[in-house]
């Protein structure tokens, strides 16, 4: 299978679909904050010829990747390494002051799944890195081996959403006394040993939750999402769109606040008339999350966990 058949994009006719009516004036220009294996950017630059790309990811290798594969759409593609809550510096950078599209595909990408020294995954043995970009930051294995058990279970708990987060981080410190974690199989077992019987039997691999908190403590990645929905939405031109799609609760809690805070009036009560600079600055397009067909799911176990949300910008912030 060649690797753009295994990477398909997630509910690619829905985004493209969101985004259309704000991509089709020559001059548009969409980003596409996810880089990764290029798909989507590259349905984005088939699907609106009059649209400029500008794609970031902070996995150098995404970049060269997706790089090769976008080559023939030349100049139309900007790709950028950057983490995506650097937007507004990168859009500065390149003279642009707003936007008409952003696209948001969250999470690790199944390149950074497949390669498997990278650690990302539970089921192959691998250094526990987990780090989107090798060149900066502590690895998982550092954040194992040195935090203080207080602040693993926190991460346990907030970022795996794991219930039995104390008894695995015993589990942890008793373990890495006696030798520091290196790599993920000895994690898995010692996670699979830590749990009761009951708790093995829901949820798929017992590590998986273990594995997605230490992920986002690596790559820090909530508080690049809390800063970098606010700022695309604030690069929006008037009647700009944005799609994002999430793979978690957490990070889906934090786009459906933003845009939830943006589609809201922060009038006072009570005013009869309300002034324009109370005004909503964004209108919703989806109703709740959307969800990936059944279909797609059936193709694509990747796509299983996706959540939609899309807004579009229609007013200016008053100053
Ligand atoms: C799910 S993949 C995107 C896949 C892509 N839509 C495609 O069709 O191939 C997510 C990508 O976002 C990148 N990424 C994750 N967090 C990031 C951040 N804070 N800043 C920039 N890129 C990030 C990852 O390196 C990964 O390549």
């Amino acid at each position: 299978m060649s690797s753009n058949a295994r990477h398909v994009p997630v509910m690619l006719q829905r985004c493209l679909d969101m985004l259309a009516p704000a991509l089709t004036e020559p001059g548009a220009v969409v980003v596409d904050c996810t880089l990764g294996a290029g798909g989507h950017s590259e349905a984005l630059l088939k699907s609106f010829p009059e649209a400029r790309l500008v794609a970031l990811d902070r996995d150098p290798t995404a970049l060269e990747l997706a790089g090769d594969r976008l080559k023939p759409y030349g100049e139309r593609a900007t790709l950028v390494r950057a983490v995506y809550h650097e937007l507004p510096e990168v859009l500065e950078r390149l003279g642009i002051p707003k936007v008409q599209g952003v696209l948001f595909d969250l999470g690790v990408s199944s390149m950074q799944l497949d390669e498997a020294d990278r650690g990302f995954a539970y089921a192959q043995d691998a250094p526990l890195d987990m780090r989107m970009d090798q060149t900066a930051g502590i690895s998982a294995a550092e954040v194992l081996n040195t935090y203080a058990p207080g602040d693993l279970v926190r991460i346990l708990r907030a970022y795996g959403e794991e219930k039995q987060a104390r008894r695995i981080v015993e589990a942890i410190v008793r373990e890495r006394a006696k030798e520091p974690f290196s790599n993920s199989a000895r994690l898995v077992d010692v996670i699979r040993e830590a749990l009761p019987q009951a708790a093995k039997r829901h949820g798929g691999n017992p590590a998986k939750r273990t594995f997605q908190a230490l992920r986002i403590e690596v790559n820090a990645e909530l508080a690049s999402v809390e800063a970098a929905i606010p700022a695309a939405v604030a690069a929006l031109a008037v009647g700009g769109r944005i799609a994002v799609l999430s793979y978690q609760s957490l990070e889906d809690r934090i786009v459906k606040q933003v845009f939830a805070a943006g589609a809201t009036s922060t009038a006072p009560p009570g005013l009869p008339v309300v002034p324009e600079r109370y005004q909503p600055r964004l209108k919703l397009l989806t109703r709740g999350a959307e969800l990936p067909t059944e279909e797609e799911v059936a193709e694509n176990r990747r796509a299983a966990p996706a959540r939609l949300r899309g807004a579009e910008r229609i007013r200016e912030d008053i100053r």
